[in-house]
C-alpha cells in the first residue's frame, strides 16, 4: 500500500482563498477591514521566518495589520505596555505574541495579557478553558465542530486537514504522540469533544509513556507532535493507519541547500508504505496553521463587528 497525501498546501490554499472571500465581502457589505498584529520579540532565526510568512499570507488575501518587531532587551513591562496597546486600538481584531519569548519575559503573563477576544492563537487560559468545555471553534463550514471560540491554530489546523481529505475521526481510535500546551493537549480536547466531526477516542502519549507502540498500533489515526526527527517506524503502526505529522525538524544534510534538511517526527518513506494516508513534511500541518490563523482573525473582526453593534444580529 502506498498512502495517500494529505495535502496541506492545497487545503491551506482552499482555505485562503475562502478567507479572502469573507474578507472582500466583509470590507463591501460592512465596511470592516480585518487586521492582524504580529509581535516578535528577539533575534530567534526561526520566529524571523515564521512571523514573516504569517505577515505575508495575511497581506497576500487582503488582511491589514503589522509586524512588530522588537528588541531582544525588550522588559516584560514594555512588552505588556505594546499588548495593552494593541488590545484598546479598535483596529486590531487579532493579535499574535511569537513564542517562544526571551527567557527574562514570562510567556504565561503576556498571553493572559491578551484580551481573549483578540486572541487569534487560542492560547489565552479562557479560550484554553471554553476549548476544554466544548466553547471553542475550528473552522467554518460544513462539518467543522461548530463551537464560538478560538481554538490553537496547529489542532484546528490538523482536524480542518483531515476533514477536508474526509477522513472519518468518530468512533476512531487516535494516538496523539506530545502533550504539550500548543499542540497535543488542545488537539486531544478537541477530538474528544462530543460532536460532529470529533468524537474520537483519544490517548495522549509523552516521554513517560510505557511500551509507546501498543497505543500507537492500536490507532487508526496517528499524530506525531514530539519535536524527535523520525521517531514514528514502520513497526510502530498497523496497516492502514492514517497518519499526521506535526513535527519540524532540522537535521543535518551535507548535499541540501544550507546544509540541512527539514524533517517530520515520523519516517515519512517506510510508514507510508503501510498507511492510508499521510501528511507530509513540510507541506503537511504547517501551512494549515497558518490559514487557520487568517481564519479565526476574520472570525474575530466579526466577532468584534457584531459587540459593537455593526454586524447583522
Ligand atoms: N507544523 C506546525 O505548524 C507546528 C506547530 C507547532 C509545533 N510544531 C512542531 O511539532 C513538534 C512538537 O512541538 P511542541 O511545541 O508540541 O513540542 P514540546 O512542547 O517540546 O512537546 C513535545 C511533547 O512530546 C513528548 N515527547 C518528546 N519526546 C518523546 C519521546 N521520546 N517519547 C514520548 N513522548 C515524547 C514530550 O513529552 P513530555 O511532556 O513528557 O516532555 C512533550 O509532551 C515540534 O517539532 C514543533 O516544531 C509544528
Amino acid at each position: 500500500m502506498t498512502a495517500r497525501l494529505l495535502d496541506g498546501k492545497a487545503a491551506s490554499a482552499a482555505i485562503r482563498k475562502e478567507v479572502a472571500d469573507g474578507i472582500a465581502a466583509l470590507r463591501k457589505e460592512r465596511g470592516i477591514a480585518p487586521s492582524l498584529t504580529i509581535v516578535l520579540v528577539g533575534r530567534d532565526p526561526a520566529s524571523q521566518v515564521y512571523t514573516r510568512s504569517k505577515a505575508r499570507t495575511s497581506r497576500e488575501v487582503g488582511m491589514g495589520g503589522d509586524l512588530i518587531q522588537l528588541p531582544e532587551e525588550t522588559s516584560q513591562e514594555e512588552l505588556l505596555g505594546v499588548v495593552g496597546r494593541l488590545n484598546r486600538d479598535a483596529v486590531v481584531h487579532g493579535i499574535l505574541v511569537q513564542l517562544p519569548l526571551p527567557p527574562h519575559i514570562d510567556a504565561g503573563k503576556i498571553l493572559e495579557s491578551v484580551d481573549p477576544a483578540k486572541d487569534v492563537d487560542g492560547f489565552h487560559p479562557l479560550n484554553a478553558g471554553r476549548l476544554l468545555l466544548a466553547r471553542a471553534r475550528t473552522a467554518s463550514g460544513p462539518g467543522a465542530i461548530p463551537f464560538p471560540g478560538f481554538a490553537p491554530c496547529t489542532p484546528a489546523g490538523i482536524v480542518e486537514l483531515l476533514r477536508r481529505h474526509q477522513v472519518p475521526i468518530g468512533g476512531r481510535e487516535v494516538g496523539i504522540l506530545g502533550r504539550s500546551n500548543i499542540v497535543g493537549k488542545p488537539l486531544a480536547a478537541l477530538l474528544m469533544q462530543k460532536a460532529r466531526g470529533a468524537n474520537a477516542t483519544v490517548t495522549v502519549a509523552h516521554s513517560a509513556t510505557r511500551d509507546l507502540s501498543s497505543h500507537t498500533r492500536r490507532a487508526d489515526i496517528v499524530i506525531a507532535a514530539m519535536g524527535s526527527p523520525r521517531f514514528v517506524k514502520a513497526d510502530m503502526v498497523r496497516d492502514g493507519v492514517v497518519v499526521i505529522d506535526v513535527g519540524i525538524n532540522r537535521i543535518a544534510d551535507p548535499t541540501a541547500k544550507g546544509g540541512y534538511r527539514t524533517v517530520g517526527d515520523v519516517d515519512f518513506d517506510a510508514v507510508r508504505r503501510k498507511a492510508k494516508a499521510i501528511s507530509p513534511v513540510p507541506g503537511g500541518v504547517g501551512p494549515m496553521t497558518i490559514a487557520m490563523l487568517l481564519s479565526n482573525t476574520v472570525r474575530a473582526a466579526e466577532l468584534a463587528s457584531r459587540a459593537a453593534g455593526t454586524g447583522p444580529t
